[in-house]
């Protein structure tokens, strides 16, 4: 059974293409920071707020641990940061086919102007910290996907079928 797992950065719209692909295919849609959010029973501001990003961290791996035991093929969007760490990249590809939306700072820093949902980039200077962060987590995007799919100009739908091409 293989899952459709889409990685990549913070804006890149992994929660809005898996939520397309999973209705187009008539697959569950497992959303790894709702999972989180269902899980510890308030929002990510308020774990990484409250406890921080090592906890946050923590408990992705348990939703990964939670994932290898699904048995129905489902479309998977994860949080920007799980591939950041190498001891989840294997587990990640383990779970299917790991796709890699690719996304440039430039339309990260569009789709994301004035959001207040992701802690890692509240504060000033976001701008130079998507660039900073994005060319920081490249590598470890490239090294867990097995396919790439570009995503700048392009819509939901135009990347749904792109991935359904893929397959
Ligand atoms: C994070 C991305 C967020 C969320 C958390 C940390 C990251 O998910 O998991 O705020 O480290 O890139 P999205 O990629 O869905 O925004």
């Amino acid at each position: 059974m293989k899952h459709i797992v889409l990685i990549g950065f913070m804006g890149a719209g992994k929660s809005t293409v898996g939520r397309a692909l999973a209705a187009e295919l008539g697959r569950e849609l497992l959303d790894t920071d709702q999972m989180i959010e269902e899980k510890a029973g308030c929002r990510i501001t308020e774990i990484f707020a409250r406890q921080g990003e090592p906890a946050f961290r923590r408990l992705e791996e348990e939703i990964l641990k939670q994932l290898a035991e699904e048995k129905a093929p489902a479309v998977i969007s994860t949080g920007g940061g799980m591939p950041v760490f190498e001891k989840n990249r294997p587990a990640l590809r383990r779970l299917g086919t790991v796709v890699y939306l690719q996304v440039k700072p430039e339309t990260v820093l569009k789709r994301l102007k004035g959001d207040t949902t992701r802690p890692l980039l509240q504060g000033g200077g976001a701008e130079s910290r998507v660039r900073e962060l994005l060319a920081e987590r490249e590598p470890a995007y490239r090294d867990t996907a097995h396919e790439v799919v570009p995503v700048d100009g392009m819509s939901a739908d135009e990347v749904v079928r792109r991935i359904k091409e893929l397959n």
